[in-house]
């Protein structure tokens, strides 16, 4: 069968760079869940939605057409045919994302076209929900965290060329999505049964990546 590697975790715990890294060790496809809710949150500040209404975002959530791209050296991103990788970074779109993404028919959207991309199989998938609600039954299932220190200053460190995100910022905007995507109704992040572990506040990339291959190799002996 086919690998499917399901990345989750909080924002920060290295999931990104993790995932990618893995996927290019492992020949494998790679797909940013968390990219295609900021994607939602970019179209739907740009067509002056009111982000926090959710029977306002509910009734315009099958209009954006999102597109991802899976090459882990290169991944996209685009609405509507435009480019979003960019502007999907912003605090604006940072700070209005738990909001849309805890909308019902946003996530079931992008849920059903999350799975159309996994297909059967060879790719990485990060995100919040990836073992509990999109591929339950993937062969490798990860959760990864880091103390909260940690990935502020890895957020902030992302962040550097915005002069507003200082740790301390970056660390209380990060507790705030963290809160609101662990405690939403619908499908909030939570480690998944059988999900491996994985605390990076100690580690380097490399090592996370080194894991992460080793599980998957010990799934496909
Ligand atoms: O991974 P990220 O920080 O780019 O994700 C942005 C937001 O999208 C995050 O705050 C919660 C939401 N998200 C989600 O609800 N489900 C996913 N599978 C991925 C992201």
């Amino acid at each position: 069968m086919p690998l499917v590697i399901a990345m989750d975790g909080p924002s920060g715990s290295g999931k990104s760079s993790a995932s990618k890294g893995v996927a290019r060790a492992l020949g494998l496809r790679y797909l940013d869940t968390g990219a295609m809710y900021r994607a939602v949150t970019w179209w739907m500040l740009r067509e002056g939605v009111p982000v926090r209404d959710a029977a306002a975002v509910a009734a315009r959530a099958g209009e954006p057409v999102i597109e991802s791209g899976t090459d882990p050296g290169a991944p996209s991103i685009a609405v509507d045919g435009t480019d979003v990788s960019g502007p999907i970074r912003t605090r604006e779109v940072t700070n209005a994302v738990s909001a849309v993404s805890s909308v019902p028919e946003v996530r079931a959207r992008l849920v059903a076209l999350q799975r159309e991309i996994i297909g059967t199989g060879g790719i990485v998938v990060e995100g919040r929900d990836i073992g509990t609600v999109v591929v339950p039954d993937a062969p490798v299932k990860v959760y990864l965290t880091a103390s909260e220190e940690v990935r502020a200053q890895r957020r902030a460190r992302d962040l550097a060329t915005d002069p507003a995100a200082s740790v301390t910022l970056t660390q209380a905007e990060q507790a705030r999505r963290d809160r609101l995507d662990s405690t939403r109704t619908t499908s909030p992040l939570t480690r998944a049964d059988g999900a491996h572990e994985i605390d990076s506040t100690e580690m380097g990339l490399g090592e996370v990546i080194e894991a992460v291959v080793r599980l998957a190799k010990e799934t496909q002996t």
